[in-house]
Parts: structure tokens; C-alpha cells; sequence
């Protein structure tokens, strides 16, 4: 049955939620407070690089099944059901900030007098889904018909078009049969029958997609770890995971040693679950957390102190060429991202950085340059860093760069390389973790 359907917020999960609900068949409106966004949503285009999500805007802005507003009169009371897609940064303290979905929340409850569902989408603490609740039925003339469910999303940026198309799970987070059924009617026709979907009460929802996130980043520090092991014993990092990721106890996803994890959402929903673990006395998993944070921040703190090594002990004038600058390959988002923190920490040891990312355009900043080519970046560079593993990067030929630069040192920091090639050009290489 097609459904009317609200999404709030439209950054990278409201905008392809939203986009998605379209495609499952239901009429959908997204709104935000950013009059440009909704501008450029509602001519059918994107304001984030994310492959396949234009198409689906452009499909289902035409027909009008989709459309976005600034106006939550245009949707209160018409929806059956509002997602709630809104962000929930870090705080200084490692608290997630909740402000952006209590703001949603007071602009909406009011205007809602008759019965809907709210289901949450955004990663929260354990125990935020029923504050909300609370203060919906506060502020809502509807007052205890409105319900709150908790629906997690697990959304991978540069396949969050696909993600939401064809979920791993589906995790419904309820505490009535009538939520229940809302959420099945939602995603009925559109998801393969064999698509896990997980009933749970909305505690276990909200730790679920937690718990998600940490253990991933636990896999990625553990193979950090296990890399700096293999520097010290002098294995190779790579071959070991493929090796214990074989059994699929293990898999071998998520176990690509280098520069670690960043992005929008690993670091600040560990740092959100460690905090969160504290305030309900459970120490033993936030100081786990903390050991993983620890592990992933000395690995970006490692590579660039290779750097300076590499440079002669002194990048003071020097340039350093950075090959990557978004937190990883195919999308435009730089958020907390490893390859930033490499490059400003060399720029604050006076070292003149000249950064290339195919897709990420940084904002003008102190410190370092953005430039439009590979060659750009090299030329006069004393150290190469691979910090971001876009695949046109293992495609490059090291004969053609080898005049450029002044010194031939590669640091492949994400140990994608092929590293016999680039030595073979006369190269050194340093793969941390990799028998040379
Ligand atoms: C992550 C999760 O993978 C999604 O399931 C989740 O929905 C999303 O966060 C979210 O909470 O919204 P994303 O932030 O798009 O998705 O990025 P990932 O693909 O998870 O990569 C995170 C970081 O880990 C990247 O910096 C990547 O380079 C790094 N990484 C990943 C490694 O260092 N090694 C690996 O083996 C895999």
C-alpha cells in the first residue's frame, strides 16, 4: 500500500532515504531548514556526490512522488509516517549533540492532531527514542496517539543508494504491534523476502546500529595492531588478513590495515557509545572503545611522522605531496578525515603540502594547497603520500612521475599500491606492515 511518507532532513541519509521511499512506491515529501538544499533536491539533483542517487531524484522529482519543502504545515498532518534523518554530531566531550532532532521535534509536534508514526533513523544513545516520544506527546494535540519507533539505518556513503535499495537487515524497533506493522507495510512489496528483518524492542534498535559501528571500527583497529606487529616482526599485514579472513567466522571485510577509519559516522558514534557506556556505569566497554580510538589515532600520527623521518627528520619548506584528501575512495566527504590529519600535521611542522583528491574540494585554508592534478602534486615533492585509496591511484605509472618529483619516496599509507612496480621505477616504498 503506498503510504504518505515524511523524511526530515535531507544530508547524505535523508536525501537518499528519502529517494528510496520514492522508489519503494510511496509518496514521499523531505524536508530541511536549508532553503538551498530543498532548492536543488526539488529540481531533481544532489548536493552530495553519492553515485546513483541523482537518477533517482531526478525520476521521482518529475513525477512529483517526491518533492521537499522548508514548511512542516505541508507535512504534519499529511504524513502517516516521519523519519527522523537528522544528524547527531559529537560534542567536545564525545557526547552525541541532539539538537538538530529536538529542533525538528518542536517544529513538528505542535502541528501534529492526528494519530502518526515518528520513526527514528538517526544513530542516538540508548534511550533517546523514548525522551522523544515523550516530548512529542507533550507538545502534539494528539498527545499519546503519536508513536515512536526506531528503524536504524546502515547506510555506507558511496553506496547509500544501493544500501538502501538492498539492506543487509532490517532492524525494527518497536514497542507496539501497530508500529510493527506500519513498518512492514513500508518496506513490504520493494525488499526481497529473503532480507533479514529483526523485530526488537527500541533499546535494542538503538544499540544495534551502535554496536555496528563499533565492531567494525574494532576490526579495523585490530588489523592497525596487528600491521605494527608485523612491522616489528617483519610479516605481511595484507596476506595475514586475507588469510584469517577466510574463515568465515572472520571475513575478510573491514580488515584493510593503513591509515584507519574516518568519516561522518565511525569516529563520533564509537566516541557517542563510550560516553553513553560511562553514564550507565558500563566501564569495560568504553575503555574497549577508547583502546580502538587510541589504536586508530596512532595510526595517523604514525604516518606522519614517516613522513618527516622520510624527509630527513625536517619538513620545514619541504613539499609533500598527499594523494587523497576525502575519508575514503568514492565519495566527496572530508570529515574527519585521515588524509586531513596527515596533511595538517605536516603543515604545522612548516612542510608545504600540495594535496590532490579527484572528487573532494577542500574549502581555502591555511596550510596547504589543493591542486587539480597528480602531477601538480608531485612536482618538487621530496615525500609522496598515498592517503586515500581511490582506485585511479593504483593505476598510476611511477615512470611518468619519477622526473617530478625530487625525491622518489612513496609512503602507501594504505597499503593499495603495487609496490614491486614502483620500486622497479627506482622507487622507495615504505608499506607499513608489508615485507619489502
Ligand atoms: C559507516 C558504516 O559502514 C555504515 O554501515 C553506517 O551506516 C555508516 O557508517 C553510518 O553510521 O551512517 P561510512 O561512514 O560510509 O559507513 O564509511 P565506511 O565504509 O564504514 O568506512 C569508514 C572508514 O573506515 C573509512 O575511513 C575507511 O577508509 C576505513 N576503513 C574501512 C579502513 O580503514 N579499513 C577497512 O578495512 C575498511
Amino acid at each position: 500500500m503506498t503510504l504518505n511518507v515524511s523524511v526530515i532532513g535531507t544530508s547524505y541519509l535523508g536525501a537518499t532515504h528519502a529517494a528510496g521511499m520514492a522508489e519503494f512506491g510511496h509518496q514521499v515529501v523531505g524536508i530541511d531548514i536549508d532553503e538551498d538544499k530543498v532548492k536543488i533536491l526539488n529540481a531533481g539533483q544532489s548536493h552530495i556526490f553519492e553515485v546513483g542517487l541523482e537518477p533517482l531524484l531526478e525520476k521521482h522529482t518529475s513525477t512529483g512522488r517526491l518533492r521537499f519543502t522548508t514548511d512542516y504545515s505541508e507535512i504534519a498532518d499529511w504524513a502517516d509516517v516521519h523519519f527522523l534523518a537528522l544528524g547527531t554530531p559529537s560534542q567536545k566531550s564525545g557526547a552525541a549533540d541532539l539538537g538538530q532532532l529536538y529542533s525538528a521535534i518542536e517544529s513538528l509536534a505542535p502541528l501534529l492532531t492526528k494519530p502518526c508514526l515518528v520513526v527514528g533513523k538517526s544513530t542516538v544513545p540508548v534511550g533517546t527514542a523514548l525522551e522523544l516520544e515523550k516530548r512529542i506527546r507533550e507538545l502534539a494535540p494528539a498527545g499519546d496517539a503519536i508513536e515512536v519507533a526506531w528503524n536504524p539505518e546502515f547506510l555506507r556513503e558511496a553506496y547509500a543508494v544501493e544500501d538502501t535499495l538492498h539492506p543487509d537487515r532490517l532492524v525494527f524497533g518497536t514497542h507496539s504491534q501497530h508500529a510493527l506493522d506500519v513498518l512492514a507495510e513500508i518496506y513490504a512489496l520493494p525488499i526481497s523476502d529473503r532480507t533479514p528483518v529483526v523485530r526488537c524492542d527500541i533499546a535494542t534498535a538503538e544499540l544495534i546500529k551502535v554496536a555496528a559501528n563499533s565492531f567494525l571500527a574494532t576490526k579495523i583497529s585490530f588489523i592497525n595492531a596487528m600491521a605494527q606487529m608485523c612491522q616489528a616482526a617483519g610479516g605481511d599485514v595484507t596476506l595475514l588478513a586475507d588469510a584469517i579472513g577466510f574463515d568465515k567466522r572472520i571475513g575478510r571485510e573491514f580488515l584493510n590495515a593503513g591509515l584507519g577509519f574516518g568519516g561522518g559516522c565511525l569516529p563520533k558514534d564509537i566516541a557517542a557509545l563510550a560516553y553513553r557506556a560511562d553514564e550507565l556505569g558500563v566501564n569495560v566497554l568504553s575503555e574497549f572503545i577508547h583502546a580502538v580510538e587510541a589504536i586508530n589515532d596512532g595510526q595517523r600520527s604514525e604516518i606522519a611522522d614517516l613522513a618527516i623521518e622520510q624527509a630527513g627528520g625536517d619538513v620545514t619548506g619541504k613539499r609533500i605531496a598527499v594523494l587523497g584528501a576525502a575519508f575514503k575512495p568514492g565519495t566527496d566527504d572530508t570529515r574527519n578525515s585521515p588524509a586531513l590529519t596527515v596533511a595538517d600535521r605536516l603543515h604545522a611542522h612548516g612542510a608545504d603540502v600540495r594535496i590532490y583528491d579527484p572528487e573532494a574540494r577542500l574549502p581555502p585554508r591555511e596550510g596547504f594547497t589543493q591542486v587539480a592534478s597528480v602531477e601538480q602534486a608531485m612536482l618538487g615533492a621530496e615525500v609522496v603520500l598515498h592517503l586515500t585509496e581511490w582506485p585511479e591511484f593504483r593505476q598510476l605509472d611511477p615512470e611518468k612521475y619519477s622526473p617530478l618529483v625530487k625525491s622518489k619516496v612513496m609512503i602507501d599509507a594504505r597499503l593499495k599500491l603495487d609496490a614491486s612496480t614502483w620500486r622497479g621505477a627506482g622507487w622507495k616504498v615504505v608499506q607499513i606492515g608489508r615485507a619489502a
